[in-house]
């Protein structure tokens, strides 16, 4: 607790003098983005209840999140804390389409309302392809911006993409059929990842594990479809280059539909 507040304080020390170096630089834009206040309050709110202990190092700087580690539940757990930034590139795009419109005035607001739901769906979405059998982080809880779940590794080394991770043909064949029971699985519980590749697949070893799941979609979206074969498209191509003999896209969409 007192390391998290240590840390927190260095943080909105960062922000402050940022702040009042430069306004509008975009450097600012960064580190203003993942910790605003509101995001600082979430962090202190989510300490105080006993979720985070200590913030360690960041993980990853996407493109719209940043995952961190960290120590939860008395520090007996890693955890990965991923912080959805409110200001982003496909937000601000987004505005570009509101501007002038007298019914999204309060355009900073909506943002952060969208960011907040978007977070929930990937809590809901993570949980129901757990329930579903398919190895994803299991999430703990979200507020806000923020999400908490299961860190994928161990002694602070986040398990690789599957795109970095060296595979025999066998070992490829194996993971291969793995996710492909896993897009089958998440198919039957009403799921669709739609952000499916080897980036956000991760090799715990020699197991998989898919993760950031925000994006992805019931079978009642009216792209659900579109995005499931693209989703295996994906898999395809990547595991083809791995030797793994597999049938066109389509054939193996077939075999996801019959089940
Ligand atoms: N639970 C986790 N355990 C360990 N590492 C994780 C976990 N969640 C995410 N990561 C790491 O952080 C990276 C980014 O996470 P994720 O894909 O969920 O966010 P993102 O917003 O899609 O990022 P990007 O914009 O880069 O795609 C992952 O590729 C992975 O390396
Ligand atoms: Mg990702």
């Amino acid at each position: 607790m007192v390391e998290v507040r240590k840390r927190v304080k260095e943080i909105d020390r960062a922000v402050d003098q940022s702040r009042i170096r430069i306004k509008d630089s975009e450097d600012l834009k960064a580190i203003d983005g993942v910790f605003d206040t509101s995001t600082l309050k979430t962090l202190y709110h989510l300490a105080n209840k006993g979720y985070i202990d200590v913030l360690g190092g960041v993980i990853s700087t996407g493109k719209e999140a940043n995952v961190f580690h960290a120590l939860g539940c008395e520090r007996k757990q890693e955890i990965a804390v991923k912080v959805y930034r409110i200001s982003t590139s496909n937000f601000r795009a987004m505005q570009s389409y509101l501007i002038g419109d007298p019914r999204f005035k309060n355009i900073r607001h909506e943002k952060r309302s969208i960011v907040f739901t978007w977070t929930k769906k990937e809590m809901r979405n993570l949980k129901k392809a757990n329930s579903a059998g398919v190895r994803v982080p299991k999430p703990f809880d979200t507020r806000n911006n923020v999400l908490l779940m299961e860190f994928i590794g161990g002694d602070e080394i986040p398990a690789q993409q599957l795109r970095v991770v060296p595979l025999t043909r066998d070992q490829a064949q194996e993971a291969y059929d793995t996710t492909m029971d896993y897009v089958r699985k998440l198919y039957q519980a009403n799921l669709v990842h739609s952000d499916l590749s080897e980036f956000n697949i991760l090799m715990d070893g020699s197991e998989v594990v898919f993760i950031d799941m925000g994006q992805s979609v019931t079978l009642d979206h009216p792209n659900a479809m579109e995005f499931l074969a693209r989703d295996i498209q994906n898999v395809v191509r990547f595991f083809r280059k791995k030797g793994v003999r597999i049938d066109d896209g389509d054939t193996v969409l077939d075999t996801v539909l019959v089940q």
